[in-house]
């Protein structure tokens, strides 16, 4: 069944968000997905939506660095990289509530996956192929597709990882469609999971 005009209003407008924001109390909302997810892109609007702080892993790992992470990956190697990222992350899930994007190993480990269970709300930005391979084509940015041909990194990494991702509390297909079309299912994922189950927890009660 679909939701209504009002319904969706609800959901996606500012009476929904608020419901969103007091049912998350100090959790983050945090966004898990490979390279080229979305997570940046998405994660901003969906901070926006519900009127909370936006923060973007990596970039504090390279502030943290003072370096950005492809000099990271090349001056001390990946598990240095590893080991920062997942400090990083515990110390940014205190400072919730807040939509927290993560680069797309931090989930692998599983003290982070721990970290964001008990701090946040995951939601997971399930991708084909073809869109990361477009999405990550158009930048320079990434390390580990630089150590082969992109499209085979990509098609390892989705064996590997889409398995773990899929612990994730939410899990949305980013495609191509306007990001506030993605922005919306998050939002209506986020009221059934935490809102709607709130209101028949406190029903049955
Ligand atoms: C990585 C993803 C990157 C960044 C680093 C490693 C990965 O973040 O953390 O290059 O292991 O998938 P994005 O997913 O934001 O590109």
């Amino acid at each position: 069944m679909g939701f209504g005009l009002r319904a969706r209003k609800r959901i996606g407008g500012k009476e929904g968000s608020a419901a969103i924001r007091e049912a998350l109390g100090r959790k983050s909302v945090v966004l898990i997905g490979l390279m080229g997810a979305g997570k940046t892109a998405i994660g901003r609007r969906l901070a926006k939506r519900l009127d909370l702080n936006f923060t973007d892993a990596d970039s504090e790992i390279e502030q943290a660095a003072g370096q950005n992470i492809t000099d990271i990956f090349s001056e001390h190697g990946e598990a240095y990289f590893r080991d920062g990222e997942q400090r990083v992350i515990a110390r940014l899930l205190k400072n919730g509530p807040q939509v927290l994007a993560t680069g797309g190993g931090a989930y692998m480990s599983e003290r982070t996956r721990g970290n964001i269970t008990r701090h946040g709300v995951s939601v997971w930005l399930k991708a084909e192929l073809d869109v990361l391979l477009e999405r990550t084509g158009r930048r320079d940015n990434r390390p580990l597709l630089k150590a082969g041909d992109p499209e085979a990194v990509l098609k390892r990494l989705i064996d590997e990882r889409y398995p773990v991702y899929a612990n994730a509390d939410i899990t949305v297909q980013s495609r191509d469609v306007a990001h506030e079309v993605i922005v919306d299912e998050i939002l209506t994922a986020l009221n059934q999971k935490m809102v709607s189950q709130e209101n028949g927890e406190r029903r049955g009660s």
